[in-house]
């Protein structure tokens, strides 16, 4: 197996962050972004052919782009990468964003690429998957195939916005989802306003009552 070496002692926590065909790759994207501008990670990121497509159609990214944000790059190809084998050490993988196919193969055992290969991994080793997946609406197999990723101890995590947040721009909706897939994997971050409880309580049901008299 080949892979990137790492000093005996580092402290660096690696963490699998694949990027597949739906629209939504500003979230692999911010969540490259925030590991590297944390630090104490190292990214090892697969994209697939629909989601260099997906990358390009969503921000003009290219795969090169998007390498310059990790750490390790792996072809997707390449099904004999270090990630490929439990011995390789991760704290987990994250596929930001996830499609309905790639959920499928990972409900499924069917690793034909290295993104399906490294969840089936994570899987095997019980580390830590979360998959942002994005299609709406959803058919039967889609819900299925959550429920059956969800039964192997899988996250699933699709990035639906949280208004309670007050978020002004897209960009704070999309921190908002990237922090909390962060919180999973326990990286400490400041990429979110944390929930502190409800201020004005009393507000709410006086407009409600309001409305219907
Ligand atoms: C522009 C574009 C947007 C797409 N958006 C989605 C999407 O949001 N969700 C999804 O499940 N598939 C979407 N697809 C279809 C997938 O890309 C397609 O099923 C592909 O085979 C997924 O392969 P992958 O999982 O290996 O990346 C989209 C395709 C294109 C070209």
């Amino acid at each position: 197996m080949k892979g990137p070496k790492q000093k005996r002692g580092s402290r660096k926590k690696r963490l699998i962050v694949a990027m597949t065909g739906a629209t939504g790759s500003i979230y692999g994207v911010r969540i490259l972004e925030t590991l590297r501008a944390i630090g104490g990670w190292e990214t090892h990121l697969i994209v697939s052919d629909a989601g260099a497509l997906n990358a390009w159609q969503d921000h003009r990214l290219s795969r090169k782009d998007l390498s310059k944000l990790a750490d390790v790059t792996h072809n997707v190809r390449d099904v004999g990468a270090a990630i490929s084998s439990g011995s390789y050490i991760t704290h987990g993988m994250v596929i930001a964003p996830c499609s309905m196919k790639t959920l499928a193969a990972v409900a499924h055992g069917f690793s034909d690429n290295l993104v399906s290969r490294a969840a089936d991994v994570i899987l095997k080793e019980r580390r830590r998957l979360v998959l942002m997946v994005r299609e709406a609406p959803l058919n039967l197999a889609h819900l299925r195939n959550m429920v059956q990723v969800t039964e192997m101890g899988g996250i699933i995590f699709p990035p639906v916005p949280a208004f309670y947040s007050h978020a002004k721009t897209v960009d704070d909706l999309v921190n908002h989802a990237v922090g909390r897939v962060l919180d999973v994997f326990g990286v400490e971050h400041d990429r979110i306003v944390r929930w502190q409880g409800i201020k004005e309580p009393v507000s709410v049901n006086d407009e409600q009552a309001g409305k219907h008299r």
